[in-house]
């Protein structure tokens, strides 16, 4: 398995290149399953999730090709990809297949929408909580759809097609948003979503959705209005830049020092996670084409930080703002609230000499003035890039081992960080 290795203590400088959006990436993918026709998307990040959807997708009988080819390179950049879903053969997800990434289950949105049924493995993927599923079942049942669930399995049948109709979220979900945009696209009348995901991936993924024909409005804010129509047709779609990549970056800066510009990214995807940076100290600056970040000498200031849907700070930064906060002049505090169980960071950061307390859902850190190399151990993909960001700033070598997890998020990780001076190498086993 591979590791990674990383020499503390080189402040980064230079350009770094931000990647299209794994979280906008899967569900246009899965959009492709609407249309018969082909739906070609531009700036995938070159990911192990993409590449796992890419095989779930091809169950169900979605064809791929990359720049006009049928195999994908393997340079780790991102590329175009043209997906097409002529005829679905299979409208069963498998366990095998749904059970590495939670995403995948996704898919029952847009195979009951076209085919009138879906069978479903219930998720798994990253380890942080129980995820339920309740969200995406009240949410489609509200517009006609049966469902059962049976051997681990969601059974559902939609045999006149999704129904017009309203569903109020109890909780904010992306995925379930996700999926219920995707289902009200064909519905037979109108589909009201309200309380939302107002994430920029939905947003994204309407606005690709629009370009196949679909008539939606509202996505971005609380209510979104869906007018069912009779078929979607092909687009042509870009990804939009990956923000929780975006961030970790500029966090890597804040933590490292130097100065940076964050390239193909913007500021208006996190401003968030970026005022947050600016109270601890890092200087941020939006351009046209990214942003720039700098820190100099100088420590960094305790910020305490509430996770939230967005606009909040994005639980997807949090490992990362916390890994940051180990080396703050002083104490903060960070609360959790969107996943019940993400502070398996906590631990690793402690092996690299942080000093965390753990409370309920908070996260008591006392800033050091030092850590210091050690082994860790990446636990989940947010977790994992945390320990990296720590090992910057600390004395001496680190190793991060079970670096898969890194894998499925951030692309060409090693080489973006060496080119602005930092020591990671990839220890292949
Ligand atoms: C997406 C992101 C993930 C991010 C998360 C929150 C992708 C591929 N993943 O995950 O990186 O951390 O949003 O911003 O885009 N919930 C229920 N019942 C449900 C569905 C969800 O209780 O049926 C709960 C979850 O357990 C969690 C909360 O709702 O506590 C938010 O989860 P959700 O927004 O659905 O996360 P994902 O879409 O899985």
């Amino acid at each position: 398995m591979d590791r990674i290795r990383i020499v503390g203590g080189e402040s980064l400088n230079g350009v770094i290149p931000i990647s299209g959006a794994k979280n906008a990436a899967l569900p246009l993918m899965i959009a492709s399953l609407l249309t018969d026709d082909t739906l070609t998307l531009e700036n995938v990040p070159h990911l192990a999730d993409v590449e796992q959807l890419i095989r779930i997708l091809g169950n169900h009988g979605v064809d791929y090709s990359v720049n006009g080819r049928r195999q994908a390179q393997d340079r780790g950049y991102s590329r175009t990809i043209h997906f097409t879903a002529r005829d679905i053969v299979d409208t069963t997800a498998p366990y095998e297949l749904v059970s590495k990434m939670r995403a995948s289950f996704w898919v029952i949105g847009p195979l009951i929408a076209r085919m009138g049924e879906a069978r479903v493995s219930l998720p798994g993927g990253c380890a942080i909580g129980t995820r339920p599923v309740d969200l995406f079942i009240d949410g489609l049942k509200a517009l006609g759809v049966e469902i059962d669930i049976d051997g681990g399995y969601v059974n559902a049948r939609a045999p006149k097609g999704i129904q017009g109709g309203s569903y109020e979220f109890p909780k904010v979900s992306v995925g379930a948003t996700h999926v219920l945009m995707m289902a009200a696209t064909l519905a037979n009348g109108t589909v009201e979503i309200r309380n939302a995901a107002r994430e920029p991936e939905v947003e994204n993924l309407a606005k690709c959705l629009n370009a196949m024909g679909a008539r939606i409005s509202g996505a971005g804010s609380e209510t979104i209005i869906v007018e069912g129509v009779g078929s979607l047709s092909g687009a042509r779609h870009r990804v939009l830049p990956d923000r929780i990549e975006t961030g970790t970056y500029a966090m890597a800066v804040a933590m490292a020092g130097g100065d940076v510009m964050l390239e193909d990214t913007s500021a208006s995807l996190l401003e968030s996670a970026l005022d947050t940076l600016r109270a601890a100290g890092a200087e941020i600056n939006p351009t046209n084409s990214g942003i720039h970040v700098r820190r100099n000498g100088s420590g960094l200031e305790p910020v305490d930080v509430s996770t939230d849907p967005f606009p909040g700070f994005p639980t997807d930064l949090q490992a990362q703002f916390m890994a940051l906060m180990t080396r703050a002049k002083g104490t903060s505090h960070i609360t959790e609230t969107i996943f019940e169980n993400r502070f398996m960071h906590v631990q690793e950061l402690a092996r690299l000499g942080a000093d965390i307390a753990l409370s309920g859902q908070t996260a008591t850190v006392r800033g050091v003035e030092q850590l210091k190399g050690a082994q860790v151990m990446a636990t989940d993909l947010r977790a994992s890039v945390s320990l990296v960001i720590a090992a910057l700033a600390a004395e001496g070598e680190t190793v991060v081992n079970r670096v898969y997890h890194l894998d499925r998020g951030f692309e060409r990780l090693e080489e973006k960080l060496t080119r602005c001076g930092a020591t990671v190498e990839r220890l292949s086993s």
